[in-house]
């Protein structure tokens, strides 16, 4: 079923095309309760061909560990599929492109929650204005392609090793992500 999500050609942008060495999909198990997506592929992951397996990967890897899970419990996927020039964020247009193929991992995984990683995929899936540090372990009802979701917002892995104080935050969220999957009526609901 992975072969249904996921994309083996794309031309739709054409710096993200000439700046990446692979397109980087989604991994982990197409029924997974918990679905974590990400900004974008950075250097390690353009290599690899996975989401998360740099120094980011080492924190969120940890943090799972240290709550007896690991990758192979959740799903891991990004915004966009192809490394920006430099490690940049990708751009509205550039992310709006990449969305019918994160619309439509959604869809196939149908998670209990989805998990975003950071301020930029918290405001792509609830299309709004997120402070991350703030909302962090919060969850919000989100419609992601004419579907009711349930988005859990967290600190980007890499936030806590250039600020450690977010590490407090960090562990929150995943605590909650966690918490959710022990008890589905758990979490914190916001109207989004
Ligand atoms: N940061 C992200 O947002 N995604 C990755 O895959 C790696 C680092």
């Amino acid at each position: 079923m992975t072969d249904d999500v996921d994309v083996t050609d794309c031309r739709r942008c054409s710096e993200l095309c000439a700046s990446r060495s692979r397109i980087v999909n989604g991994v982990g198990p197409t029924d997974a309760d918990l679905l974590f997506v990400g900004e974008a592929p950075g250097e390690t992951e353009d290599e690899v061909g996975e989401p998360f397996v740099g120094r980011s990967g080492d924190v969120l890897d940890e943090g799972l560990r240290d709550r007896g899970l690991s990758r192979r419990d959740i799903r891991i996927t990004n915004c966009v599929r192809c490394r920006p020039p430099d490690n940049r964020d990708p751009t509205a247009e550039e992310r709006s492109n990449c969305r019918p193929y994160l619309d439509a991992e959604i869809a196939a995984v149908d998670p209990d929650v989805v998990v975003a990683l950071g301020k930029v995929p918290a405001e792509h899936l609830l299309d709004r204005s997120v402070a991350v540090t703030e909302a962090a372990g919060a969850i919000y009802d989100a419609r992601i392609d004419g579907t009711a979701r349930r988005v859990l917002v967290c600190v980007h892995p890499a936030a806590t090793l250039y600020d450690p104080s977010q590490r407090e935050q960090f562990d929150a969220a995943l605590d909650a992500a966690v918490g959710f999957l022990d008890d589905s009526a758990g979490g914190q609901s916001r109207l989004g």
